[in-house]
């Protein structure tokens, strides 16, 4: 079976996706898209989020419901990855958060890693993985690496942006993974930029341009 690689279309997600690919668009207004396109990421990936029957009272009777089972964490790559997890706690308040520092190396386009926290109990968890930018693919494989090191067997990457050299890396290397994006851009640059792509997320998200 190949890999699961799902392109979520929403017309509002679109939108957002656009005013990032924007070079005129300020780091305020970009993060505050990338934010509400994270939000509509976590509604499409929550959605078979395994559910726990349970009896409730409503103000007039008891009745039954659903409520999410399972523990959810969410891991940002930084830096761009961070300004995903708002939109992610929005609609999973309760997920705890790792963090996983991997920056590229300017020349080869290499990862490398400076900052780990993750936390307990990965292996029972549904572990969304948050970085808009899937490259190369060198950070996000390594990502996985060190969380299915770390215990954690469902794994999920989300981006918002994703070159096809990205998805061939992740598949060769993490064929179990599912990635969701809101785009599959045309190819790589020479510098290893997504083209058409967004630029630097990492620096638009924070305004370090
Ligand atoms: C960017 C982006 C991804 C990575 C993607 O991070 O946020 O993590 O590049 O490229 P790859 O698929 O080729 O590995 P960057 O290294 O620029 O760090 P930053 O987020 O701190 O700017
Ligand atoms: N990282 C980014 O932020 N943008 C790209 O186009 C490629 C890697």
């Amino acid at each position: 079976m190949g890999q699961r690689i799902i392109t979520v279309q929403h017309t509002v997600l679109a939108d957002r996706l656009t005013l990032m690919r924007d070079r005129a668009t300020p780091h305020g207004i970009f993060r505050q898209a990338v934010y509400e396109a994270s939000a509509i990421m976590a509604v499409e990936v929550a959605r078979d989020l395994p559910a726990l029957e349970v009896e409730i009272e409503t103000p007039l009777e008891p009745t039954r419901g659903q409520r999410i089972r399972d523990e959810v964490a969410v891991v940002p790559v930084l830096r761009a990855g961070l300004g995903m997890v708002e939109g992610f706690l929005r609609l999973l308040p309760d997920a705890r958060v790792g963090h996983l520092g991997i920056q590229r190396d300017h020349t080869d386009h290499e990862p490398i890693d400076y900052f780990e926290r993750l936390p307990p109990g990965l292996g029972e968890t549904r572990v969304y993985v948050l970085d808009p930018m899937l490259a190369t693919g060198g950070s996000a494989v390594r990502a996985l690496h060190h969380l299915k090191r770390a215990g954690a067997r469902q794994l999920q990457l989300v981006c918002l942006v994703a070159a096809p050299e990205g998805l061939r890396a992740l598949e060769a290397e993490h064929p179990d993974v599912v990635i969701w994006t809101a785009a599959i851009d045309r190819e790589l640059d020479e510098n290893a930029y997504i083209r058409p792509g967004l630029g630097d997320a990492g620096d638009r998200v924070f305004g370090t341009l």
